[in-house]
């Protein structure tokens, strides 16, 4: 039988690139899956292709910055399936780069919105529904900047850095019941928030990986399939490097 036969999991921002991977390794050993957007174009296409490989999706177009978007993905899976397994928190965006006295204080409020936030407000919706089953795997996406720090990257690396503490304090909440909270920190993936970055950018993330290589959305979305399984039982509010060897702590 398929890992996930029968289940149903929530993954944000999975209309391309980490998220579409986890999405479709997801649904690709049994789950129905919701896939949450901003980009509705790219959201429908990416449930057309998730249909071509056989696996049942339910598209809610919406921005995780906006509580209602949480609220309106937990309604409409319960609605169509009657239960949420795994819900893998994965939309985020990049800061732009200045150093934090140059960068406006209103890009620390927009990235916050979306980075961590928006975690906690699909955890807030999703978990009295996996109570109810005292069942659930939750995995949210963070970053090695959130363990290292970025210098011209302050928002995003503190964001993620707060998806950490967030996935140990949750994790904690929760450590009684058959709820899982876990997180993943990706070092450097090629998908379309690393392309726009300048190559310089790339090559001195590469020269700091020990494999000397980006990782790919497959050997991610592996990590997060297992820590979305029943497998993954005694492990909560941990954190689970996926970098190449960059972050070996
Ligand atoms: N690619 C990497 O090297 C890398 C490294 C570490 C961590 N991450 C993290 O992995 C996650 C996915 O990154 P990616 O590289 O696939 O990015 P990406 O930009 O390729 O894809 C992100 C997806 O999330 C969606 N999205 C963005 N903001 C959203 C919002 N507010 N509401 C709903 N959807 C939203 C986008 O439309 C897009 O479909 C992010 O949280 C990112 O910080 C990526």
């Amino acid at each position: 039988m398929s890992r996930f036969e029968g289940q149903v999991a929530i993954v944000t921002g999975a209309a391309e690139g980490l998220g579409f991977g986890i999405a479709q390794r997801l649904g690709g050993e049994g789950a129905r899956v919701t896939v949450v957007d901003v980009n509705s174009d790219l959201a429908r296409q990416a449930s057309d292709a998730l249909a071509r490989e056989g696996v049942s999706s339910e598209v809610v177009s919406g921005d995780v910055a906006d509580e209602e978007t949480a609220r309106r993905a937990t309604a409409r899976s319960v609605a169509r399936w009657g239960r949420i397994d795994i819900l893998v928190n994965n939309a985020g965006i990049g800061s732009p780069v200045a150093r934090s006295w140059e960068m406006p204080v209103e890009e620390m409020d927009r990235i916050y919105r979306t980075n961590l936030r928006g975690v906690f407000s699909f955890c807030h919706h999703v978990i009295p529904h996996m109570l109810e089953r005292d069942y659930g795997r939750i995995v949210n996406v963070s970053s090695a900047s959130g363990k290292e720090g970025v210098a011209g990257a302050v928002p995003y690396a503190a964001t993620k850095a707060g998806v950490i503490s967030l996935t140990k304090s949750i994790g904690l909440e929760l450590a009684k019941t058959g709820i899982r909270v876990n997180c993943v920190t990706p070092g450097a993936v090629m998908t379309r928030l690393l392309e726009r970055l300048t190559k310089e950018r790339i090559d001195g993330m590469v020269s700091r990986i020990p494999m000397g290589r980006t990782g790919t959305v497959s050997e991610v979305a592996a990590l997060v399939a297992w820590l979305a399984s029943e497998e993954c039982s005694y492990s909560t509010g941990a954190v689970f490097d996926v970098s190449g060897g960059r972050t070996t702590y």
